[in-house]
């Protein structure tokens, strides 16, 4: 067992970790957040995507080890208090869930997606020569920025318009 500090959701945490455990594990069963799911454990899934120092990551695919020092944000830490933060207002209103399994990952992805576009970073359907600065916010590219990112339940059309809301009020 090695030593590890992580500040989650604002709240530091010094534990004692495996060398093998992964970050969803240790976010999950010892800090008992279960808000990231395990839904394949091999990077394919993306229900447990988290924001890493601002960038989304499949958690399952990380080792907790590797996170010293680094801020970690789930989706229990998006809202602020009993305000919801505004994608998570836009997944209830859009109806963008069913289950509700991969709404996490949805969530953290989308929060980063946003991100992401404001800081001018293309995506693989945006143009490598002009950046988002000079593309369109539809629906390709949300689906292109949120591949990683599946729905059993074929949600895809109401996040879409849930994200296509928040990002575009946003830019
Ligand atoms: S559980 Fe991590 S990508 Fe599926
Ligand atoms: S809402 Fe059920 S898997 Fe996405």
């Amino acid at each position: 067992m090695y030593p590890l500090q992580l500040t989650v959701n604002g709240t530091v945490h010094d534990v004692n970790v495996d060398p093998r455990r992964s970050l969803l594990d240790l976010i999950r069963e010892t800090l008992h957040l279960k808000g990231a799911k395990k839904g394949c454990d091999h990077g394919q899934c993306g229900a447990c995507t988290m924001i890493v120092n601002g960038r989304r990551i499949n958690s399952c695919l990380s080792l907790a080890l590797s996170h010293e020092g680094d801020k970690v944000t789930t989706v229990e830490g998006l809202a602020n208090g009993d305000a919801l933060h505004p994608l998570q207002q836009a997944f209830i209103e859009q109806d963008a869930f069913q289950c509700g399994f991969c709404t996490a990952g949805q969530l953290c992805s989308a929060v980063a997606l946003v991100d992401e576009l404001n800081e001018g970073i293309p995506s693989a359907v945006t143009g490598a020569a002009t950046g988002i600065a000079s593309a369109t916010l539809n629906a390709e590219e949300i689906r292109e920025r949120m591949s990683g990112n599946l729905c059993r339940c074929g949600a895809y059309n109401n996040i879409v318009e849930a994200i296509r809301g928040v990002a575009g009020d946003n830019r």
